[in-house]
């Protein structure tokens, strides 16, 4: 051998990887469990219907009379969280969303029946008004079409006081109103349900472009403007951050990141300012669709490009996915 050094054995990667099982302690912290999903599910107000979402492939809406069967085939594999949406097809929207906390609103009628059908499943329901509003935003709005913050975070309140009277045992406000952690954690207390209802906060939720999907399944999509006034700028690391300290000083359980694909530099952020909280990450309707298609064109494998992104959000601190994926596995 003439000048070629032998690498130092510190140096020797192969040494660690020759294996599977050796591969495998590489990445520990990167394992995914049933208790690392959580499964997002569209409940409609028509009972007996199932319907597919063209926007989203291989995801429907479910009437209640067609949960139980749709869910027990999850359940019995090991799914232990659900993450649930109102749609309404029938009732009338009004201005503040009157049919979020009646009996018009199909989660309320299915969080008691889901939790007779499976009594380990933990079920949280997403809290907002875009769905049940005639301007489909997310609160109560001004004569100008602005947002009425007092009035929205009131009302908010209310929602998540009929959802914790349902059975809900997490409340998750996607709203991102100022103030509606405090709000809600008020309200929960005074009505006896300060030590039996988690409040999920959509912390980080940014004014992505990659919510057409959901909007669409949801029958949720603003009737004019956007939701920039109230969503974050997709720019702003510093107020993803001041959201998450005021979210935490009000008194949110868990933290959540919403998209998380191409907002993986805020998980690890937020994870690593904040190890103490459960770090949720929405891989939402917009990523299920570039996935799917990516797949479907032939261009990567499913399911292999699939463990790989959900390495990656373990691996950047997310400890639970909300994702629609959780179908396939
Ligand atoms: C409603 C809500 C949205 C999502 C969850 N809750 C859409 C929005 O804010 O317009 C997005 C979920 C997804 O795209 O999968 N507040
Ligand atoms: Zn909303």
């Amino acid at each position: 051998m003439g000048d070629i050094q032998i690498p130092k054995n510190k140096n020797i990667l192969h040494s660690s990887i020759f294996n599977k099982t050796l591969r495998s302690w590489q990445g520990l912290q990167c394992d995914i469990t049933t208790r690392n999903l959580m499964y997002p599910v569209f409940i409609v107000d028509e009972d007996d219907s199932l319907q597919p979402i063209s926007s989203m492939p291989g995801i429907s809406r479910f009437g209640l009379n067609r949960l139980k069967e749709h869910l027990s085939s999850l359940v019995d594999k090991g799914l232990q969280s659900v993450l649930l949406f109102g749609v309404i097809n029938n009732a009338f929207k009004d201005e503040r969303g009157t049919h979020a906390t009646s009996d018009k609103n199909p989660v309320l009628r299915a969080v008691l029946k889901l939790r007779s059908w499976f009594p380990d499943l933990i079920i949280a329901c997403d809290v907002c008004l875009c769905a049940y509003t005639s301007h489909g935003h997310c609160g109560i709005l001004e004569k100008d079409g602005t947002i009425n913050n007092a009035a929205s975070i009131k009302r908010l309140a209310e929602v998540s006081i009929a959802y914790a009277k349902a059975g809900a045992h997490i409340v998750a406000p996607s709203d991102m109103m100022d103030g509606r952690i405090a709000a809600i954690k008020q309200l929960l207390r005074e009505n006896e349900f300060g030590n039996k209802v988690a409040v999920l906060s959509y912390t980080a939720k940014f004014a992505s472009n990659l919510y057409g999907p959901f909007r669409d399944a949801s029958k949720s999509a603003p009737a004019f403007g956007d939701r920039k006034c109230y969503q974050l700028p997709i720019e702003s690391t510093g107020l993803a951050l001041r959201a998450a300290a005021r979210d935490i000083e009000e008194g949110a359980d868990m933290l959540m990141v919403k998209p998380v694909l191409i907002y993986m530099d805020i998980v690890k952020q937020l994870k690593s300012r904040y190890p103490e909280y459960p770090m949720f990450v929405y891989q939402v309707s917009g990523e299920y669709a570039m996935i799917h298609y990516a797949a479907k064109a032939g261009a990567i494998d499913l399911r292999l490009v699939l463990t790989e992104i959900l390495a990656s959000l373990r691996r950047s601190g997310a400890d639970v996915i909300i994702t629609y994926f959780t179908l396939r596995y």
